[in-house]
């Protein structure tokens, strides 16, 4: 048994080393260690052995079985490696190669250019860009913005609480950049903040998650006039056209005094929506005075400073400008859908050339 042990090692060990494929391995590995192998038959002549020999060659067997599998796994490693690297070096690619035309496939969802389009405006107005956090804790989401804890708004704003957590909701507005804004920053105060919400709804105009965008001024003087022009501004470089009329109709919300709700003139031609005066109305946002208490929430002085806010659903204004129907559409990940209703990587809207002009002429 010995003997062919010793003969049998240097044999197995060369052929393991010489083997040029994972598969070729596999032969080996199988031929060797397999239910029928060289190795497992001698196991297996152990058994009409003397009991002294039995133990002797069990020893060798066993060593020589550990050292074949070990050689086995160390070439797999190493050719695993190999091959990979092969592949890696098949599958270069140039970046530096021009763009072909079949690879033009991708698209920006109409929520990301429709977000790129009201920051271009805003920026341009002369508003700065403020972010909060989706994972929010009840103070920023409800409490500063003046809806305590026993509050019925709270009720309207059906939330997602976190397991585990004391007071950690996701965000049901993006209000709360509002407070998170005015501890942090002394007035004059002028931001707006575009971002994820999200409440438990679900049908054509909700779905649970959903985008808005907050306004905040803040300044010695701000008033309702400065509201109407900023907004009356916004729509007409938004849906771009000059025949815009809104109208502003008494609302409540907890975090601003007065409170308004604001619709747009809209038409339906031959079917199809249209923003200009005369005709129907559409509801577009919230808006109003900031609350004394908001702003004593967060350190300023009523007396002193004040000034609006104003809150729109993102995903809402996307609709209307641009057709589409069913709000859960937008999360569908339907290449169909992206393809008819998403804007080319190179439609960044600028204001000069119009925000959507490009993209109208190509979708
Ligand atoms: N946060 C409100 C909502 O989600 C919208 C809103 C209304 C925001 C009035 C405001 C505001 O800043 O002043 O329905």
């Amino acid at each position: 048994m010995q003997q062919k042990i010793d003969e049998m090692k240097p044999v197995l060990l060369k052929e393991i080393q010489m083997a040029a494929s994972l598969t070729a391995l596999e032969d080996i590995r199988v031929k060797t260690l397999g239910k029928s192998g060289s190795i497992t038959s001698l196991m297996k002549e152990l058994g009409s052995l003397s009991l002294e020999e039995k133990k002797k060659a069990g020893q060798l067997l066993n060593t020589l079985k550990t050292e074949i599998a070990e050689a086995i796994e160390k070439q797999k490693e190493t050719l695993a490696l190999k091959e990979m690297n092969e592949k890696l070096e098949s599958e270069k690619v140039d970046v530096t190669l021009p763009i072909r035309p079949d690879t033009h496939s991708g698209r920006i969802h109409p929520v990301s250019q429709v977000i790129e389009e009201m920051l271009t405006i805003f920026a341009q107005m002369g508003f700065d860009l403020a972010e909060g956090p989706d994972v929010e804790d009840d103070w920023h989401n409800f409490e500063a913005l003046n809806i305590p804890p026993s509050h019925p708004a709270r009720q309207m704003q059906a939330t997602f609480f976190m397991e585990n957590t004391e007071d950690k909701i996701l965000r049901t507005q993006t209000s709360g950049v509002q407070i998170r804004t005015m501890e942090n920053k002394k007035p004059p105060i002028k931001i707006v903040a575009p971002g994820r919400t999200y409440r438990r709804d679900y049908d054509m105009t909700h779905t649970p998650m959903f985008h808005q965008i907050e306004g905040l001024v803040i300044d010695t003087k701000t008033n309702l006039a400065n509201l109407k022009t900023t907004l009356f501004e916004f729509m007409k470089l938004f849906f771009e056209t000059d025949d815009v009329s809104l109208r502003f109709r008494t609302a409540y919300f907890p975090f601003t005094e007065p409170s308004f709700e604001v619709d747009v003139g809209c038409s339906r031609e031959n079917g199809e929506f249209k923003i200009k005066s005369g005709a129907g109305w559409i509801e577009l946002l919230g808006c109003g005075m900031v609350h004394p208490n908001v702003l004593r929430n967060c350190g300023l002085d009523p007396d002193v400073y004040q000034g609006f806010a104003f809150g729109c659903g993102i995903d809402r204004f996307a609709m209307l400008k641009y057709g589409i129907p069913d709000l859960r559409s937008f999360f569908d990940a339907d290449m169909r859908w992206i393809k008819h209703y998403g804007f080319l990587p190179l439609d960044i809207p600028n204001i000069m050339s119009g925000l959507s002009l490009n993209a109208g002429g190509k979708r």
